[in-house]
C-alpha cells in the first residue's frame, strides 16, 4: 500500500475498508475514498490509454476537468478523480474506444417529469469566484442556484494544502486553501436565498434561455434572469 501514513496537515485515515476490483484484481480502499487515490494507494498509475496513440493516461488535473483519468466503472465511463469508491465496484482500464455496457438497461426519459424552475441567478461553478458571487447575492437576499459537478464546495481550493500569500483582507493570506474552501462554504450556507446543487452538471444554456442541468443524475431545466459562469469548459451557450 502506497499510502501517506503521516502528513503535517491531513489526518490519517480511520475509515472502514471496502473491496473493489480493477481489471479483475481485488483491491482495498477506504469507504467513500476517491477512486484515483485508491488506485494510487494500490500502486496503479495508468488508468487507461489514449484512443488515438495508445499513450498511457492517468491523473492529470485531479479535479474533474480534463478526463485523463477516465475508467470504466460498472459499465459506464467515469472520471476516477471525482468518483467515490463503492463496495464491490468493477473498474476497468479504457483502451481504444470506450464502449458503455449496453446490457445495462437505461431508464426511459419522460419529458413530463423534467423539473422546470426559475431563479434570479444561476451560478455555474462553486470555486472561490462562484462562492464569493453567491455570498454577495445572499447578502442582498437575491434567489440564486449554485451548481457544481463535485461533491464538495470550494473548487480547486479543496486540493490546496499550502498557505496563501498576498493580502489577508483580499485573499486570506496565511490560510491554507482547504480551510479557505471551508470558510467560503460556511458563508454561503448562511443565506436562505441560495440553493446549492452539488454533484450537478450544467450541460448547456439553450436559445430559450433555459439551462439544462443534470442534478444528481436527474435532468432539470432552470430559467435564470442572469448567469454567472465561472466554470464552463464544456458548456454549450446560445449564439444569440
Ligand atoms: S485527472 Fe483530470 S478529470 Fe480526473
Amino acid at each position: 500500500m502506497r499510502r501517506i501514513k503521516k502528513h503535517p496537515i491531513l489526518q490519517s485515515e480511520t475509515r472502514k475498508r471496502v473491496n473493489f476490483f480493477f481489471n479483475g484484481r481485488k483491491l482495498s480502499a477506504f469507504e467513500g475514498e476517491i477512486l484515483s487515490s485508491a488506485l494510487f494507494a494500490n500502486g496503479i498509475k495508468i488508468f487507461g490509454y489514449h484512443r488515438k496513440d495508445d499513450a498511457p493516461q492517468g491523473i492529470f488535473c485531479a479535479n474533474g476537468q480534463c478526463a485523463q483519468c477516465s475508467v470504466m466503472v460498472d459499465g459506464k465511463v467515469e472520471k476516477a478523480c471525482i468518483t467515490k469508491v463503492r463496495p464491490e465496484m468493477m473498474v476497468e482500464q479504457i483502451r481504444g474506444e470506450a464502449r458503455c455496457d449496453m446490457r445495462q438497461k437505461l431508464p426511459a426519459l419522460h419529458f413530463a417529469e423534467v423539473e422546470d424552475l426559475e431563479t434570479d441567478v444561476l451560478i455555474i461553478g462553486a470555486g472561490p469566484a462562484g462562492l464569493s458571487a453567491a455570498t454577495e447575492l445572499g447578502k442582498l437576499n437575491v434567489p440564486a442556484i449554485v451548481v457544481d459537478d463535485k461533491h464538495k464546495l470550494g473548487g480547486k481550493l479543496v486540493l490546496q494544502t499550502h498557505k496563501f500569500f498576498g493580502s489577508v483582507e483580499d485573499c486570506y493570506a496565511g490560510t491554507r486553501g482547504i480551510h479557505i474552501a471551508e470558510r467560503l462554504a460556511a458563508e454561503v450556507k448562511k443565506y436562505p436565498s441560495l440553493e446549492i446543487w452539488l454533484n450537478s452538471v450544467c450541460l448547456g444554456i439553450f436559445s430559450d434561455k433555459k439551462a439544462g442541468i443534470l442534478k444528481e443524475g436527474k435532468y432539470c431545466l432552470v430559467r435564470p434572469k442572469a448567469v454567472v459562469a465561472v466554470s464552463y469548459t464544456h458548456l454549450t451557450l446560445p449564439t444569440n
